[in-house]
Parts: C-alpha cells; structure tokens; sequence
C-alpha cells in the first residue's frame, strides 16, 4: 500500500467519528481524502467550517456547507492531518501552511482526531521543520530570536498564507519539551503562530498502515 493510499485509509476512518453537527476540516492531501469521503455523507452533517481557502473551496465543489467560525460556535468535531505525532499526539502541523486556521479551528472543537499515514509517526517531534506564522514586518526580528533558541528559520519562499502573512520553516530545534517550547515561540513578538500542537494535542490518531488503520 502506498503512503497515498494510507491517507485515504484513515480519512475514510474517520467517517466513523462524524455523528452530526458541524464539523472542522483541515488542510492537506489527507484532509482532501477525508473531505471527498465526507461528500457521500453529506446528509448526516449540518455544515462545515474550513481550516483553509483551499479546504473551503474543495468543500463548496461538493456541494458541502461551509460556515464562516463567528457563525458556528462549539464544533462537534474537527478532522485534519499533520506532518509529525509523537506518541503522546502532539503533533507539528503548517507543512501547508494553514498551522494558524488549524489551531483556532481545533481550539472550537470538542474533539480532534488526526489522520496521517505510518511514517508520520515519530518518537520526538523535530525532524520535519517546525513552520512559524509570522507578520512579514517582525520577519527579521523573529528569525534572530529563532536563530537563538537554536532553530535554523527559513523562509518559505513565494508563499503567503491565507492572513497574509510569511512561513518561517525551522529546523534544528530540540523538542524534548513540546508544551514548553510552543509556549515559549507563543511570546516572542511577531509570530503569529507555531506548528506545535502540544498545548492542545490531538484527541486521537488513525494512522494508515500497510496493514490496516491503527487507532490511538
Ligand atoms: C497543513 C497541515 C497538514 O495537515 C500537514 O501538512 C499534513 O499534510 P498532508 O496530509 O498533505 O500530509 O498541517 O497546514
């Protein structure tokens, strides 16, 4: 089975979360699957909100509702991918650049299940670069702060997120401490947002494997 066909294996998963309401989607190629599986159950659902222009898009082309949060209030559940988990399900998201929508989507959700294939999972997060949102002025500033705590930034070159603003893609950093370290970047000044979901981790994981959809 390919790494493709494991993100559809557990988007597909996923469904068996989906008991109504409104329902978060993320963004990425996992997310795709899952909201292309969600099409054929439309009915079970009142609306949806979207992590992303791209995921609402892709969402409307189906024919699904897509609400804007202000008019959703408390999500029933919300549904995404990620680029790393740590057994503990703290993830590292932004590979696509939605980390800020992501987060706020998850925070007005009661429940966060993550679908991502076998190789996502890692013993300690920190091999794939941790993206940081920042405002495009304070780009300079932030990445010497980064530079500082022992990260390499990189900017994410002809991208600018659906806010408008910059990715610093960081590698390099030690991420022994998650909740730490995401609370430590959400103080510098200028970033808008950090890729660790340590803070509000994932509820559950369904990971797409050779053999199968192993849940934790
Ligand atoms: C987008 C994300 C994605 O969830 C993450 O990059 C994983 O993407 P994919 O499902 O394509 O592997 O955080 O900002």
């Amino acid at each position: 089975m390919n790494q493709d066909a494991m993100k559809k294996a557990a988007a597909m998963a996923a469904l068996e979360y989906v008991e109504g309401g409104i329902i978060g989607i993320g963004t990425g190629s996992t997310a795709n699957h899952f909201i292309d599986l969600l099409a054929g159950m439309k009915d079970k659902i009142d609306a949806t909100v979207a992590s992303s222009v791209a995921s609402a898009q892709r969402l409307q082309r189906h024919g699904l509702r897509v609400l804007d949060l202000n008019e959703a209030g408390t999500l029933s559940l919300y549904v995404d991918g990620a680029d790393e988990s740590n057994p503990a399900l703290q993830l590292i998201k932004g590979g696509g650049g939605a980390l800020t929508r992501e987060k706020i989507v998850a925070s007005a959700s009661e429940k966060f299940v993550c679908i991502a294939d076998k190789t996502k999972l890692v013993p300690v997060l920190g091999a794939f670069p941790l993206p940081v949102e920042v405002i495009p002025m304070a780009q300079a500033v932030v990445a010497r702060q980064l530079i500082a705590l022992g990260g390499t930034p990189v900017l994410r070159t002809g991208y600018t997120t659906d806010n408008g603003n910059v990715i610093l893609d960081v590698s390099g950093l030690h991420i022994g401490d998650p909740v730490g370290l995401e609370s430590e970047l959400n103080h510098i000044p200028g970033i808008v947002t950090n890729g660790l979901f340590a803070l509000r981790p994932a509820d559950a994981l369904l990971m797409g494997t050779a053999d199968g959809v192993e849940a934790r």
